[in-house]
């Protein structure tokens, strides 16, 4: 199957450089549009016969060639040719060679232009799609990991320096509200694609009575783009869309690193599954966290691609430019290294366990409960600032006298620091208490634990 006859043998010499139809080429990548093009094809015929500018039979003839070629296709029988440039090409010579002048017809009133911009956005709506699904996995696999530790406690971090105390639920259901932002904003980004500039043509239109809004219906868009020469040339859903995957990136290099630190003997808070660790070639004892690390360091293709994306737009003159066939390569990359990674993401959360005896034993560390004690204070009627530096002095004085915890002190070091102090301030010391006694909303403590995890369980059934 083939044709390398180019629609515009007329115009030009005919002289080839081997090296310029290896450059110029798109088929390599843009293959993977062929469904979404042959789609955009069918719609186009079918309105090209229902407005009579080819007779329904050609209509039908085409749309049957169609279909062959992307059976062929699917079965791997389709004999590419890079010197058809790209998948538009690579199609429509295909049926023009197996139904002759019907499918010369195809083409009335359209161009490249609008079958490209028409097809990545098609391609894009049904890759969104996967991974909102994508995400929704992994959101599962975080509740599911949380409900196992909603009465463990766990030290949170600010500035990588201990905090305060919290569930290991809550921890774990903070990745939950990051991948829902990212799921709202892929969903936001597939609602604003969702405009059909097929029937743009190569820039300002037709002069043919082409039915527009038939098309778009027919390929499920929610409306039709208004102004050709902005349609053609209109890539900021690509932008948007790469800039959606290197946020979901980033929120998973946040847990890859925590992770990573915590699979370490210094903090041994978590062990992973052996599956999704590598050894040493060298040193017989390592249990490395590899795919944490490639989850890491694969948002730098991703944040990349965005670069990459944002660069090939800026200052291109208006409507389209053959730059733009670049963009491919990034949206692909972005959403491959995208879905890649939630996957491995869900299957390692899916297989994680909390040390949580280990944590337990360690939260004495790093005076936790010293918030709780300056805000026992504000009950008590200190004002913050005062109770804050009352308690930054019995640290200091607890870390002099080789204390580590506050609760060690006798109430007449307490009394002694503030006369405000009772027998009662050793209730709401240690970080087990202190997490129970939480009472802001959204706070990490084991209640609000507990009806976060039934909130997102029934909001992920139907999500
Ligand atoms: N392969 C091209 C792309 O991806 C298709 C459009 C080419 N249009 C043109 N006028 N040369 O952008």
């Amino acid at each position: 199957m083939g044709n390398t006859e180019k629609s515009w043998e007329k115009r030009l010499s005919g002289s080839v450089d081997e090296l310029a139809v290896d450059f110029v080429e798109s088929l390599s990548y843009d293959r993977r549009l062929y469904k979404y093009d042959i789609a955009g094809s069918i719609a186009h015929a079918e309105m090209l016969g229902a407005v009579k500018i080819i007779t329904k039979a050609e209509a039908a003839e085409i749309k049957k060639g169609l279909l062959e070629i992307g059976e062929s296709i699917a079965a791997g029988e389709f004999v590419f040719d890079v010197a058809q440039e790209d998948i538009h090409m690579a199609i429509e010579s295909a049926l023009v060679s197996k139904i002759g002048d019907a499918g010369r017809k195809l083409h009335t009133g359209r161009s490249r232009n609008d079958q490209v911009a028409t097809d990545i956005r098609l391609w894009m709506r049904d890759e969104i799609e996967l991974l909102l699904t994508r995400i929704t996995q992994l959101q599962l696999a975080f509740v599911r990991l949380a409900a196992k530790y909603t009465d463990d406690i766990m030290p949170t971090y600010t500035h990588l320096q201990r905090a305060q105390p919290a569930t290991v639920a809550s921890y774990l259901l903070s990745f939950v509200e990051m991948l829902a932002r990212d799921y709202s904003r892929l969903k936001d980004c597939r609602d604003r694609l969702n405009v059909s500039p097929l029937g743009s043509g190569a820039v300002a239109g037709s002069t043919l009575p082409l039915d527009r809004e038939m098309t778009a219906k027919a390929l499920g868009f929610k409306d039709i783009t208004y102004n050709s020469i902005d349609a053609v040339s209109d890539r900021d859903f690509c932008a948007e869309f790469i800039f959606c995957c290197s946020l979901i990136s980033s929120h998973l290099t946040r847990l890859a690193e925590d992770w990573i630190l915590y699979t370490s003997a210094e903090f041994s808070f978590i062990r992973t599954d052996d599956a999704y660790c590598t050894s040493s070639s060298m040193m017989p004892q390592k249990r490395n966290p590899d795919m944490l690390e490639l989850i890491r360091g694969k948002s730098g293709t991703v944040y990349g691609a965005l670069v990459a994306m944002l660069t090939i737009l800026k200052a291109q003159p208006s409507t389209y430019n053959r730059d733009l066939q670049e963009d491919k390569i990034h949206v692909f990359n972005a959403a491959d290294y995208t879905d890649t990674c939630l996957q491995m993401t869900t299957a390692i959360v899916s297989h994680t366990t909390f040390n949580t005896r280990h944590i337990a034993d360690g939260l004495d560390e790093g005076f936790l409960d010293a918030t709780a004690l300056a805000e026992y204070l504000v009950r008590k009627g200190v004002p913050f600032r005062q109770a804050h530096g009352i308690v930054g002095s019995l640290v200091a004085q607890c870390e002099e006298e080789g204390k580590k915890k506050l609760g060690e002190l006798t109430i007449e070091q307490f009394t002694a620091a503030c006369e405000k102090i009772e027998e009662d301030v050793y209730n709401t010391l240690d970080p087990t208490g202190v997490c129970r006694s939480y009472q802001s909303k959204g706070a990490a403590g084991p209640e609000n634990a507990r009806a976060q995890i039934a909130y997102w369980k029934d909001k992920l059934k139907s999500q």
